[in-house]
C-alpha cells in the first residue's frame, strides 16, 4: 500500500471465543419477523448480486453482495427494523401478538383510531430515521427524528418526505440519542432506537430482529446458487445491531461452523474493533465528532447486546479509514465483465472495498492468510445501502475522492 495512506489496522481471533446462541434471532423469532414483512405490499426480497468475474480475478470462489438499495424504495436495510419495532410497540399497545398482526390490520380504522396518537422518536444519521419515519406515516402515526451534527442535508429533506419531524443538531451520533431519550421521557413519546443499553432492551432487540428478513433470504438465495453456507461474511458495523442480526441469525443456523465473519469499521469510530481488542470482553466508547464519509457507521458505543454476539462469534475485527469505503464503492460501481452491478454508498461499500484490499495488497497478505482467503472461498457481503448521499457518491465514484493509491 502506499505509504502516505492510512493504515487499515486489525485484530484476527486464533479461533472464535464461541458463547451462548443469541436465543432472540432463533428460527421461530425469525419466521415471525418475516412473516410480517410479508403482509407488507412493499415487500420483496432484495436482489443478491452475483460478482463472479471479479471473484475469479481476486482469486476466490465467489463474492455474493446482497444488495439492500432496492429495500422498500427508501435505498437502504434500515426500513426492516423499523417497521417490526413500531409493528411489536402496536401489538403491545394493542394486546394483540405480533402472529395475529398484519399491515392491513394496524391500517384498519377502527384500529387506526386506537395508535393515531403515538408519537415515535429516534436519533439518527439519516437510514433508520427515514425507516421509522415511512413506517410510523404508513400506519397513521407522527415521528420525530434528531440528527447528529454534519448530517447531510439531503437526508433530512428524505426523512421529511417520509412524514417526519426533522431537524440537524449540533450534537454528535450518541449525544442526539441522549436527546431523543429526553424528549421521549418527557413527552410521554416512543423511543425506537437502534442500538441498546443497559435498561433499554426490548426495542433495540426488535430492531435487530427486523433485519434478520435479509440474513433469511441471503441464505435462501445462495442455496439457490447452489451454496449451502458462505465461507466467509464481511459485516460493517456503526453500533453493530445489523452486524449482530446477520451473524446472530448464521451462527444460529450453523453452530460450531459458523462462517468466518470480519467485522468491519471505519477508523473515527472502531468502538467495536477496540473493544475487541480489550481482553476484558466489556465494549469500549469513541468519543468525538467522527467525521467519517461512512455516516451510518459514525457510532462510539457499541449496542451491549449485539456486540456480544460480534465477541463471541466473529474472527476479526478491522479498522478501516475512507479510502476502503470509497475503493468498494468504485469497484461496484464498474462491474467486470458480466457481473451485476451495485450501487453502493459509503456505509454499504467498505466490506467489499475491504475484501479486495485484502486479495490484492501485499501489505495484507498476513491477513489474507489468518483468514483463509482463497479459492475456495465463497464471500458474502450486504451492501446497505445505495446512493443515500447522491452528491457525495457522485464525488467519490465520479471523481475519485478519497483515493486507494
Ligand atoms: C447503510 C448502513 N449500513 C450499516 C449500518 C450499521 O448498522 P449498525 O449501527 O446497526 O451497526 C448503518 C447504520 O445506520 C447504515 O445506515
Amino acid at each position: 500500500m502506499d505509504n502516505h495512506l492510512e493504515k487499515i489496522k486489525y485484530m484476527v481471533r486464533d479461533k472464535i471465543r464461541g458463547g451462548i446462541y443469541p436465543e432472540f434471532l432463533v428460527a421461530e423469532e425469525i419466521k415471525k419477523v418475516r412473516d410480517f414483512h410479508l403482509s407488507m405490499d412493499e415487500y420483496e426480497a432484495t436482489p443478491l448480486a452475483k460478482l463472479e468475474t471479479l471473484a475469479k480475478y481476486l482469486g476466490l470462489g465467489g463474492i455474493y453482495v446482497k444488495d439492500e438499495s432496492y429495500r422498500f424504495g427508501l435505498n437502504a436495510f434500515k426500513g426492516l427494523g423499523g417497521t417490526y419495532a413500531i409493528a411489536k410497540l402496536l401489538c403491545k399497545k394493542l394486546h394483540i401478538d405480533i402472529n395475529d398482526a398484519s399491515f392491513e390490520y394496524f391500517n384498519r380504522p377502527e384500529v387506526k383510531e386506537k395508535i393515531k396518537d403515538m408519537i415515535f422518536v429516534t436519533a439518527t444519521d439519516g437510514n433508520h430515521g427515514r425507516g421509522v419515519a415511512w413506517a410510523a406515516t404508513k400506519l397513521g402515526c407522527k415521528s420525530v427524528v434528531y440528527m447528529p451534527k454534519g448530517s447531510s442535508q439531503i437526508r433530512l429533506e428524505a426523512i421529511k418526505e417520509a412524514g417526519a419531524e426533522a431537524s440537524i443538531t449540533d450534537l454528535n451520533y450518541d449525544d442526539a440519542v441522549r436527546l431523543a431519550q429526553k424528549m421521549s421521557e418527557e413527552h410521554g413519546w416512543y423511543m425506537v432506537q437502534d442500538t441498546a443499553w443497559d435498561g433499554y432492551e426490548e426495542i433495540p432487540n426488535w430492531i435487530t430482529q427486523g433485519y434478520t428478513t435479509m440474513a433469511n433470504e441471503s441464505l435462501e438465495q445462495l442455496k439457490l446458487e447452489g451454496i449451502k453456507r458462505p465461507t466467509h461474511m464481511f459485516l460493517q458495523a456503526g453500533v453493530g445491531s445489523f452486524a449482530g442480526a446477520m451473524l446472530g441469525y448464521y451462527a444460529n443456523v450453523f453452530k460450531e461452523d459458523v462462517p468466518t465473519t470480519i467485522i468491519v469499521e471505519p477508523n473515527l469510530a472502531d468502538c467495536i474493533y477496540k473493544s475487541a481488542l480489550a481482553e476484558d470482553g466489556k465494549p469500549r466508547f469513541v468519543g468525538g465528532d467522527m467525521n467519517t464519509i461512512m455516516a451510518g457507521l459514525a457510532c462510539g458505543e457499541p449496542n451491549t447486546i449485539t456486540w456480544e454476539i460480534l465477541r463471541d462469534f466473529a474472527s476479526a475485527y478491522v479498522s478501516c479509514p475512507d479510502y476502503v469505503a470509497a475503493r468498494g464503492m468504485r469497484v461496484m460501481a464498474s462491474p467486470m465483465m458480466m457481473d451485476d452491478k451495485v450501487v453502493s454508498g459509503e456505509s454499504g461499500a467498505v466490506g467489499l472495498g475491504l475484501l479486495t484490499m485484502i486479495m490484492e495488497r501485499k501489505e495484507l497478505k498476513d491477513l489474507r492468510d489468518k483468514l483463509g482467503l482463497n479459492k475456495d472461498s465463497i464471500v458474502l457481503c450486504f451492501s446497505t445501502e445505495g446512493d443515500t448521499d447522491p452528491e457525495h457518491y457522485k464525488k467519490v465514484v465520479y471523481d475519485g475522492k478519497n483515493p486507494s493509491c
